[in-house]
């Protein structure tokens, strides 16, 4: 077992006989499933790398090391959190390193009697506790406590600032979250100090491993934060009317005792602030680690404070301090193809899991501009998911605004070794140095640095706040009134990769626009957009004709694909109107390069008025029409649209009016033919007077969301503490997309077909509703 091999690694001898084994289901183990040992070696080291062998070619394997079955790839450790029945959370907290009997006769002289909390509590006890407990959890709640988490992290600051060289670890990152879980939990000012003092004695002995003489001090040590633990909370008892999570857990407990016992809130005192502590102690040091290391990274964030929620997010992904989680099988199945009996024990390594390629491009990249680094699985997923995760995030980025603000020029202190306390689970280094000449703290020379802020983003963060900074580097008339921009990232970093049919988020001024990508998707270094100078226009477009040069900077987030091109078809009909030209040139390319059969109609006022024509006649010569009104050749859908053409897909853009006819004329064509990009939502506000409340059962968290008359789905699920991604919020984008269990959808978005509405698998949560008084959610 897992103990017995600690307890052997720690003799310095190997338990196993490495020759010839066979798993508990007969099946032979690999060489390398054989020597993997989680304790020592490259696990130690990157736990995700360490595994990458795994995760490409047995990506379930029994390890007789540990006697343990180690699941590494996204897909299978997120089913194996997903079902909390048949993998039961009971041995998450199993010790690793056995007690002696004398230290346990110690722990008997205390009466210590920590029982099953939350997080290793089984079915049917969980989920009626976690439910009325998470109250103080959420976003409404957290809210109150970024003012005290900011004080305490100035404090801490002030003490190192001036003197050139600190150890985050030691000096801020350790104690800071412990003082913050226990002003969360509500213990009096009073008492922290000996909480404090009790705490970290418990925690840094632990995971170290003691030996048998040691382990009666650690013993002592844990005995007596049980009974301090004991006294506060018979303090509280007396009275529960503060804020906090304990106080909260006293007044449930007097309407539902069954719910939370004395015994329950006894061990949550203690078993709280060890779960809010040490994991967000390990995870800040890690991500100033990884931040650090990345100077050009680090120093993005100093400039621009608002990647930190993302930042902290992608921390999280790629080096998060949960680095495995424990599950014990509770009837024979398969996970990932490989039969598990009954009685297995799992290790599901999530860091592994996040370095997923199947999950994560590129996983192994360290970008703060992930748009999907929140699937990351380091609070673990569904109905024993993190409870605490948003003060995590909370606390995290508070620490990365106060020192990218004050101290941006520190610096690693070079040729530093980290070290890492062994042990499966928790991950953080033990110290990181940082040294900076003080005579060059920004405060010294600007003060009002102290009073800048931004704004905590509670939750997990949108899609659409992560932007970067461009230079534009050329701006070429391309016909009356319309202006090439080629842009490139001001510093020379390579831009995402884009498909056809992207476009890019600019602010302009006072106003975000959006525009579509007409350059190559393979060129890294440039994009390009073309803006057309509308009369009409008050914002965007007037901006970039009449205030931007060459070489100016400006702000964009992207870019996002609302307007994909599905590659499937046969043939190709492309339908553009003025400036609608943009995405479209983009497409006819992507087509041209894959060979297909394809036709473009464009229309536009005159020669002169219409963009990219001799790039037409040059790419696309024999395949284009073109429609200049002034020369009288009027676009005649109707005509054009007659006959319905199996396996064609039309794909169009333009001013409203010409969709508009593009979609009668197609009326009856197949479903699904054609496809339009939508810049702007025709999405009404939601009116609670002609809605109606109903409720998401959402499976894989165990829970009943409702969602009033005057709230979406997305503000409920993010209200109730769910992660839910969102970018436009208007219906347009597909970012909200969630699957559908059961129920039947009122679809207010513009992005499902008709036929996957029909279908009804999926729903987006931003704007879409419920026909009835449920529906059921895979979340
Ligand atoms: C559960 C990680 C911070 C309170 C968990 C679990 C993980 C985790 C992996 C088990 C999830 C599962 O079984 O699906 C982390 C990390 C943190 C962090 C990486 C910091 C970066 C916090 C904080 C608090 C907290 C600050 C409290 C204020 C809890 C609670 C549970 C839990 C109460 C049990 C939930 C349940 O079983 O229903 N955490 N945690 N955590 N965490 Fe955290
Ligand atoms: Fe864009 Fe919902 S967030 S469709």
């Amino acid at each position: 077992t897992l103990t017995d091999v600690a307890r052997t690694a720690v003799e310095g001898r190997c338990p196993v006989d490495h020759s010839a084994f066979t798993s508990p289901t007969g099946c032979p183990i690999s060489p390398a499933a054989a020597a993997f040992d989680p304790f020592t070696g490259p696990y130690q080291v990157d736990p995700a790398a360490s595994l990458r062998w795994s995760r490409d070619e047995e990506p379930v394997f029994y390890s007789p090391e540990l006697g343990y079955w180690v699941v590494t790839r996204y897909e299978d450790v997120k089913a194996v959190f997903r079902d909390n029945l048949l993998f039961s959370p009971s041995i998450a907290l199993e010790k690793i390193t056995p007690t002696s009997d004398e230290a346990n006769s110690v722990l008997a002289q205390y009466d210590y009697g920590m029982a099953r909390t939350l997080v290793n509590e089984d079915e049917p006890a969980h989920m009626p506790r976690r439910r009325a407990l998470m109250e103080p959890f959420t976003p409404a709640e957290l809210v109150h406590h970024e003012e005290m988490v900011r004080r305490l992290t100035r404090e801490y600051v002030d003490r190192f600032i001036d003197s050139g060289r600190a150890d985050l670890v030691d000096e801020m990152l350790w104690e800071v979250p412990l003082t913050v879980a226990l002003h969360f939990l509500g213990v009096p000012e009073e008492d922290m100090d000996t909480l404090r003092e009790y705490s970290i004695a418990h925690t840094v002995n632990t995971w170290g491993r003691p030996a048998p003489d040691q382990q009666v001090a650690v013993a002592e040590a844990v005995g007596k934060f049980w009974q301090f633990a004991g006294t506060v909370l018979d303090k509280l008892r007396k009275d529960p009317s503060g804020h906090g999570w304990m106080p909260f857990g006293i007044r449930v407990q007097k309407e539902q005792p069954d719910v939370v016992t004395d015994s329950y809130l006894h061990s949550m005192m203690m078993a709280g602030i060890v779960a809010a502590h040490e994991t967000t102690a390990n995870a800040s040091a890690n991500a100033l680690r990884l931040l650090l290391e990345h100077r050009d990274v680090w120093e993005e964030i100093c400039a621009d404070p608002s990647l930190i929620p993302n930042a902290v997010e992608e921390c999280l992904r790629h080096s998060g301090s949960v680095a495995a989680w424990r599950r014990l099988v509770t009837d024979d199945t398969t996970i990932g193809g490989v039969d598990i009996p009954k009685g297995a024990k799992l290790l599901i390594v999530n860091s592994s899991a996040n370095h997923d390629e199947r999950h994560f491009d590129q996983a192994d990249d360290f970008d703060i501009r992930r748009d999907n680094a929140s699937d990351h699985l380091t609070f673990g997923y569904g109905s024993h998911q993190c409870m605490g995760k948003n003060l995590a995030r909370m606390e995290i980025q508070i620490f990365l605004e106060e020192l990218t603000r004050r101290l941006p020029h520190m610096r690693l202190v070079p040729d530093q070794e980290f070290t890492y306390l062994p042990n499966t689970s928790f991950r953080g280094p033990e110290h990181v140095w940082v040294h900076w000449d003080p005579t060059l703290n920004p405060e010294r020379v600007y003060p009002a640095v102290l009073s800048e802020r931004q704004a905590v983003k509670i939750g997990e963060p949108s899609k659409n706040t992560i932007a970067r900074t461009m230079q534009v580097d050329a701006l070429d008339r391309i016909a009356d009134d319309i202006v090439l921009v080629t842009l490139r990232d001001a510093s020379d970093r390579p831009l995402p990769k884009w498909s056809a049919g992207s476009h890019v988020d600019i602010d302009c001024g006072d106003v975000s626009r959006q525009y579509s990508l007409c350059g190559h998707p393979d060129d890294r270094t440039t994009l390009q957009i073309a803006v057309l100078h509308d009369p009409e226009s008050r914002g965007g477009s007037r901006w970039i004709h009449t205030s931007v040069s060459v070489g100016d900077s400006v702000r964009m987030r992207g870019p996002r694909n609302h307007f994909k091109l599905d590659l499937d078809a046969d043939r190709y009909v492309f339908v553009a109107g003025g400036i609608g030209i943009t995405p479209v040139i983009a497409m006819a390319d992507r087509v041209k390069a894959a060979g297909r059969d394809y036709e473009i109609h464009y229309a536009g006022r005159s020669r002169d008025s219409m963009a990219f024509l001799d790039r037409l006649a040059r790419d696309h010569g024999g395949h284009v029409r073109l429609y200049p009104s002034d020369e009288d050749t009027r676009m005649d859908l109707t005509t054009m649209f007659t006959t319905p053409v199996e396996g064609s897909q039309i794909y169009s853009c333009g001013p409203e009016r010409l969709l508009t006819a593009l979609a009668d004329a197609t009326a009856h064509w197949p479903d699904d033919t054609l496809h339009v990009e939508h810049f702007s939502s025709t999405l009404e506000q939601l009116d609670p007077s002609e809605e109606h409340a109903f409720a998401v059962e959402l499976k894989d968290s165990g829970i009943t969301v409702p969602v009033a008359a005057d709230q979406t789905v997305l503000q409920a699920l993010r209200a109730a503490n769910i992660d839910a991604q969102s970018d436009c919020e208007e219906g347009i984008c597909g970012a909200c997309e969630v699957p559908v269990l059961d129920g039947e959808v009122d679809h207010r978005d513009l992005v499902l077909t008709k036929s996957e509405r029909a279908v009804g698998k999926t729903m987006m949560t931003c704007c879409s509703r419920a026909c009835g008084d449920k529906l059921t959610l895979q979340l």
